[in-house]
């Protein structure tokens, strides 16, 4: 059967618009966590926080077309939304470097050496903390309590934890990313890499 002509430009400009205002190239799987979680909280507003950090996992950060997609979801306005990310310092409005390295700045840490252990990594890295490097692979952030604080200075690479990262082993730890080896390093081992095996071998 041939379709007349006005509902084949109808259905062309609607396919247009679809892809046009998908949201943000979510994936299937985290558009279906939103849909998921919304209707566990007895109001769409309180849902929120988990909203954004389930958009923040896939795109490493919520912008202004995010907040207002989020917004129009919850029936909320983008400024609840912008207020909640400026809030939340693990919020963020930009995306950080394909590796992100956190530092601890609170007082345990800094006694232990963790202001050096940051400036080396700085150094290394190319890059000052609370910044991407120019080519987008590496970002520092120099930050409050990592919830380690008897094991200091305490590093986050990813969403590994390494203990003890003085300023000789953030030169090390730095020459070890930049290669691209750092997960596969027996000298430093994250604590959750050790875990794991523990674990493994146990069972
Ligand atoms: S003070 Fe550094 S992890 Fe808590």
């Amino acid at each position: 059967m041939i379709l007349p002509l006005f509902w084949v430009v109808l259905i062309l400009l609607w396919e247009n618009v679809t892809v046009r205002f998908s949201p943000m190239n979510l994936s299937e799987e985290t558009l279906k966590k939103i849909d998921d979680v919304i209707p566990r909280y007895p109001e769409k507003r309180s849902a929120a926080l988990m909203v954004i950090h389930l958009i923040q996992e896939e795109l490493g950060a919520v912008d202004l077309e995010a907040s207002e997609w989020i917004a129009e979801k919850l029936e909320l306005q983008p400024i609840n939304i912008r207020e909640l990310i400026t809030f939340y310092p693990m919020l963020r409005e930009t995306a950080w470097g394909e590796t992100h390295v956190r530092v601890c700045r609170t007082l345990p840490c800094a006694l232990r050496g963790s202001y050096a252990t940051c400036k080396k990594f700085e150094d290394k890295l190319g890059v000052k903390e609370g910044h991407v490097s120019d080519d987008g692979k590496f970002s520092i952030e120099f930050m409050e309590c990592l919830a380690d604080c008897g094991e200091g200075p305490v590093v986050m690479v990813g969403d590994q934890t390494y203990e003890k990262i003085e300023e000789a082993d953030a030169e090390k730890m730095s020459d070890l990313m930049l290669k691209n080896k750092l997960l596969n390093s027996k000298k430093y081992v994250s604590y959750e890499k050790a875990v794991d095996s523990v674990q493994s071998s146990k069972s």
